[in-house]
């Protein structure tokens, strides 16, 4: 079976390929000849993933998942959520949405937040949508170099440290898209 990842980043193509049997093989957008880019002009992370994978299967006729990540702050009332790439307007910069989000929330005691991550499958005709959630505390400064986007300023619940100061191997274990990875990895690995 072929199964389109809508996502041309190959470290996220070729660690889900490695935890799924061999009769299942992941294409990337580049493989399928997809090179524009792909609309995502939800107004939600569930909508976008959809969006993506939509796209991907009424386009090019492949059954497909999508993912789409947000940080959710609660005192901001879930922002910066669907938008958290570009908080600080484009071209992408982690620094200055990482400067934006710790001036929001200066003097601020409610710190707590949460990244979700949805996965949107397209396969035979039917849509399964999974979800990983990381609840958390946004910190007051950075702490660590290791990850990307937000991971210096996320806390983790039951840590003392932020994800960028974790081995990849703790962060995936806890993490939104490790969590929403795993749940679309047991269904794949369940199809009979
Ligand atoms: P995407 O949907 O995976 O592209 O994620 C959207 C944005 O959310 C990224 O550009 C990052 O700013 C942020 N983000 C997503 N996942 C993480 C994470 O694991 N750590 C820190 N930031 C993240």
């Amino acid at each position: 079976m072929q199964l389109v990842f809508a996502s041309n980043n190959k470290n996220k193509i070729k660690e889900v390929q490695q935890l799924l049997p061999s009769t299942i093989q992941i294409l990337s957008l580049a493989e399928i000849g997809c090179l524009e880019e792909i609309p995502e002009t939800a107004d939600t992370i569930e909508g976008n993933a959809i969006l993506k994978a939509n796209y991907v299967t009424e386009k090019y006729g492949y059954d497909c998942f999508a993912d789409d990540t947000g940080l959710e702050v609660d005192e901001l009332d879930g922002a910066p959520g669907v938008y958290s790439a570009r908080y600080a307007g484009e071209p992408t910069d982690s620094n200055a949405n990482m400067d934006k989000l710790l001036l929001a929330l200066e003097q601020k005691k409610n710190r707590v937040a949460q990244f979700k991550t949805v996965i949107t499958l397209n396969l035979n005709g039917k849509q399964t949508l999974f979800t990983g959630i990381a609840k958390g505390t946004i910190t007051e400064k950075r702490s660590g170099a290791a990850g990307f986007g937000y991971d210096p300023i996320f806390r983790p619940s039951d840590y003392e440290v932020t994800f960028a100061e974790m081995s990849s191997e703790l962060k995936n274990e806890i993490s939104h898209r490790g969590k929403a990875t795993r749940l679309l990895i047991d269904y794949l690995n369940n199809i009979k």
